[in-house]
């Protein structure tokens, strides 16, 4: 298994990467795969706002893409006091792929705090067609 340390860097250096020339807030992700792989990812903002997406996302789409589907732990890096926590959206579709993830997030100064992706969204949207009423 990867130590933390690798995921943090990683985080880190997608943070680098960060296009946030909007919000001035710069997120790096980094999520190990179940083969032991690491992807990270960073926010990628766009002059109509909505278009923008989350560091996460970011890094489950690159991850997916190259045919990962199961995540064991995420860093997440940020600037400022507080570590983030990661945004509705994004534990919705890491809840997709990695219902038992681990969440570390982090700033380069020093605070980090943890959480389970359960104890974020313990109660995520599932889509059952069936309950629905569809064929
Ligand atoms: N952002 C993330 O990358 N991840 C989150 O979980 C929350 C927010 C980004 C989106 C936007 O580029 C900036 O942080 C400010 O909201």
């Amino acid at each position: 298994m990867t130590d933390w340390t690798t995921l943090r860097r990683v985080a880190a250096e997608a943070m680098a990467r960060a296009y946030a020339p909007y919000s001035g807030y710069p997120v790096g992700a980094a999520l190990e795969c179940a083969d032991g792989s690491v992807i990270g990812g960073c926010n990628v903002e766009n002059a109509s706002f909505p278009a923008g997406i989350c560091a996460e996302r970011a890094a489950v789409a690159a991850a997916v893409s190259t045919g990962h589907r199961q995540f064991r732990r995420l860093a997440l890096c940020t600037t400022g006091a507080q570590p983030a926590a990661p945004c509705g959206v994004c534990r919705q579709v890491l809840m997709e792929f990695a219902p038992t993830l681990d969440i570390v997030s982090f700033t380069p100064g020093g605070a980090e705090a943890r959480w389970s992706l359960g104890d974020l969204l313990p109660a995520p949207f599932v889509f059952r067609p069936s309950s629905h009423g569809a064929a």
